[in-house]
């Protein structure tokens, strides 16, 4: 009986080897393990015939081969199903000598790869990194930041509106306010994330990312901002880049000064008139900043005449696109890994 049980067991692997269809296998399960008929199925019954000294030991033969073909029925079901549609039986089913299929390695992408690069810098200068929420109520948006509802200085931003009272924070700024709820000066802080604006082009998208910062103490002066942003801005775009503070107007600072820097293009030479980057200007503007307005104090319960402080905010996709020569803000939301694989990794 157990040569019998060795020939079957073999009849099932070469057979198994030639099918190639769900149903021949499922054929191959009824010619030997079927209740009726099946070739296995009748050694058991034959069982009964041995004398009984040998009953046990077949009967575990008997059992372990099934539980083989079982098995071996099973894998090459499995094996089907996955190849489905790839010929079985034709020649060998894994050619070794095939080369291997590369895994692809991830890359840092480079949003996140410029967020961390501005964090290294400020952290370094002492700075501590804070979050915000993204669905951000009107206070913290706007009017804590001394923007009242109904202010033409609204219309600086696009804003996609959640409800009534809630919106998609247009700017980190609201971190600030939350921040200074909460806590007492000395502050040194930066909030990098995503915001949220309804506007959609080459250089704009609906979700950017900005990072946002301030510093609050006794005496702070725009002389701290000025330091601190100058060094920013010397170890993000490294050599002798130049720095120029303009005036500008922010409904949460005052005096504010838009930060630019020389034309990373050009460098503001004699023909910079055809400058793409900078169009002919020698600079770029890259931050918003100024000197905490004292109504924002206000919001926050500081005494605006004990302390003073800075803030400003940059778009990380501006500094990127700088830093590696884009002219469209959609290739970093597109994922093509053609873009993604030019970044190291
Ligand atoms: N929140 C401003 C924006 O998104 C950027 C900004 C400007 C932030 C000046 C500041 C600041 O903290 O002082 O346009």
């Amino acid at each position: 009986m157990i040569d019998n049980l060795e020939k079957l067991h073999e009849e099932v692997t070469g057979r198994l080897e030639r099918c190639a269809s769900e149903e021949e296998i499922e054929q191959i399960r009824i010619d030997y393990l079927g209740r009726k008929g099946g070739k296995l199925t009748a050694l058991m019954r034959g069982l009964r015939e041995l004398p009984a000294d040998q009953r046990p030991r077949a009967g575990q033969e008997l059992n372990r081969r099934r539980g083989e073909i079982e098995g071996l029925l099973e894998t090459r079901l499995d094996d089907l199903r996955r190849n489905r549609g790839r010929p079985m039986d034709q020649g060998p089913r894994l050619d070794v000598t095939l080369p291997g299929n590369r895994v692809e390695r991830g890359r840092v992408h480079p949003l996140t790869r410029v967020t961390d690069e501005i964090i290294d810098v400020f952290t370094g200068m002492g700075f501590e990194i804070a979050r915000g929420p993204d669905v951000e109520d009107d206070y913290h948006n706007f009017e804590a930041l001394n923007i009242p509802r109904d202010h033409p200085a609204r219309d600086m931003q696009d804003t996609f509106f959640v409800s009534d009272d809630h919106v998609l924070r247009t700017h980190t700024s609201p971190v600030q306010i939350r921040i200074m709820e909460q806590r007492r000066p000395p502050l040194q802080i930066i909030a990098p994330g995503a915001v949220y604006r309804h506007d959609d082009d080459a250089t704009h998208s609906p979700v950017f990312h900005q990072v946002e910062g301030f510093m609050v103490d006794h005496d702070i002066s725009f002389g701290d901002l000025k330091g601190v942003l100058t060094l920013f801005l010397e170890q993000i775009f490294q050599d002798e880049v130049r720095v120029r503070f303009r005036p500008s107007f922010f409904p949460f600072t005052e005096p504010s000064a838009e930060v630019d820097i020389g034309c990373i293009l050009c460098r503001g030479a004699r023909d910079a008139g055809n400058c793409r980057v900078c169009r002919g200007s020698g600079w770029l503007e890259i931050l918003g900043s100024g000197m905490i307005d004292p109504n924002v104090f206000g919001f926050v319960g500081y005494d605006a005449e004990a302390f003073s402080g800075f803030a400003f905010g940059m778009g990380v996709e501006r500094i990127a696109m700088l830093k590696y020569g884009m002219d469209d803000i959609r290739l970093f939301f597109q994922n093509d890994i053609r873009f993604l694989r030019q970044f190291p990794p």
